[in-house]
């Protein structure tokens, strides 16, 4: 079979290299992938939201299956257009993507269906949003209801904090349209972690857990990031948190979605708060999640190609006559390196050195993000630019491990945090 992998990132380099082992990928096509993708694929220039021209080359090109990595491409609806022209494609539709790209619809559908999520009121009017928040103290959450590239979410400690985040999207329009209207929450407390299934909306297929690391520092300090780690499993989420989880999140809310008429084909993806009170729905994704694919994939023993192909015909049941998905019992983690000065201002085309090192390294892959390749050289080519990846017999080696592998990587300015993992291994 013909694929083609929509995206450029650490998570399509996994998808990508998860694809290239399956019996049935024949040729991988990239767009518009990165340095270390173009190692086993090959990469089309083609921009993300550019769905006319990703079609007009999924059509010329004759591509059998097409699989969605960002958001942004299926909130535009590619997934619609694709399956217009009877191409096969891996994603949700744009109505049932809006479980990510509209909070507001996520929330309002966790209401009606009874799933466990923080108590929440929706605003579009600055005045009355703030005098909700004298009424109701701080700590709370302020959240644009559209896509905001991960920026859209303040956890306001005080009053003006929160004042200042309802200002920032209501009045100054921070977010354009995403920010017109906006949910004011509860804080929530507890440890999250990251539950992803595959799902046709008939049949479920859990992953394994994972928990990533948003705040750029040690300790979970600085400001919030694409993603800075990951691991995989998350030891918080037990056997019975996990079940806990599927009956009262992902169960409940593809049942509503079917009840509202909406199919849901593809990974949906849930941010879950472990609460003192049992596990809450932070938010959803409509897509694979990003670094927690990293720490995912590499324990994947199945055929994701497969599996990806049954979700997008509505046969998922098939995988799960067949015993569903196997396991490496390893965990595996995930380092992201960052250009100085991620998630702020940085600057790009420093040249990479010691990737071969790395790699030769027993259970480490050296997933791309930002690169691009110059002549005989790999440079800098974005906020985050590698995510080293490895496995251990325990979460201890695994961890170890992978920062052995990236003590052989450096380029200017490189920063990483010292603790990914923390958590797994008993840190509060
Ligand atoms: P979201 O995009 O909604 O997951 O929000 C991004 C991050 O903000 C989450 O991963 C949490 O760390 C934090 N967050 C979101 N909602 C809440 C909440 N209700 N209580 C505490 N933290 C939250
Ligand atoms: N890791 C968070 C995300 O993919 O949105």
């Amino acid at each position: 079979m013909k694929i083609l992998v929509i995206g450029s990132g650490a998570r399509e380099h996994a998808l990508v290299w998860k694809i290239a082992q399956s019996k049935l990928a024949d040729k991988i096509f990239c767009a518009p992938g990165n340095a270390g993708i173009a190692g086993i694929a090959e990469c089309i220039d083609i921009k993300v939201e550019d769905t006319v021209k990703l079609l007009e080359f999924a059509r010329k090109e004759k591509i059998d299956f097409t699989v969605v990595g960002p958001e942004m491409a299926l909130a535009a609806g590619i997934v619609d257009e694709f399956i217009k022209a009877g191409l096969k494609i891996f994603g949700p539709q744009k109505r049932a993507a809006q479980i990510e790209s509209s909070k507001i619809f996520a929330k309002e559908l966790m209401a009606k269906y009874n799933v466990p999520t923080a108590d929440f009121k929706i605003f579009d009017n600055a005045a009355l949003a703030k005098k909700y928040i004298h009424e109701h103290g701080a700590p709370c959450v302020i959240k644009a209801d559209g896509l905001a590239a991960g920026k859209g979410v303040v956890v306001a400690k005080t009053i003006p904090e929160a004042e200042t985040a309802v200002d920032l999207i209501l009045e100054k329009n921070a977010f354009g349209q995403a920010g017109a209207r906006i949910i004011i929450e509860d804080c929530l407390e507890g440890q999250e972690a990251s539950i992803l299934v595959l799902t046709d909306s008939k049949t479920v297929i859990p992953l394994v857990s994972s928990q990533d690391h948003k705040r750029v520092f040690d300790q979970d300090l600085g400001p919030n990031t694409g993603g800075m780690g990951a691991y995989s499993p998350a030891p918080a989420v037990t056997e019975a948190v996990f079940k806990e989880i599927l009956d009262k999140i992902i169960y409940r809310t593809i049942d509503g979605l079917v009840k509202e008429g909406i199919e849901y084909k593809g990974i949906l993806y849930a941010g879950v708060m472990l609460t003192k009170d049992g596990p809450k729905a932070l938010e959803f994704n409509a897509r694979f999640g990003d670094p927690e694919t990293e720490a995912i994939l590499p324990r994947l023993k199945s055929d994701l190609l497969e599996t990806m192909l049954a979700t997008s015909e509505g046969k998922l049941n098939k995988i799960v006559q067949a015993g569903g998905l196997s396991w490496d019992s390893r965990p595996c983690v995930c380092i992201v390196c960052a250009s100085g000065g991620y998630p702020g201002e940085y600057e790009k085309g420093k040249a990479i050195t010691g990737l071969a090192e790395a790699a030769k390294l027993a259970d480490i892959v050296v997933f791309h993000a930002g690169t691009k390749k110059a002549q005989d050289k790999i440079l800098t080519n974005g906020g985050r630019v590698l995510a080293v990846t490895g496995l251990g017999n325990t979460i201890k080696e695994a961890i170890e491990k992978t920062y052995q592998a990236v003590g052989k990587i450096s380029f200017e300015g490189m920063h990483f945090r010292k603790d990914i993992g923390y958590r797994a291994l008993g840190g509060k």
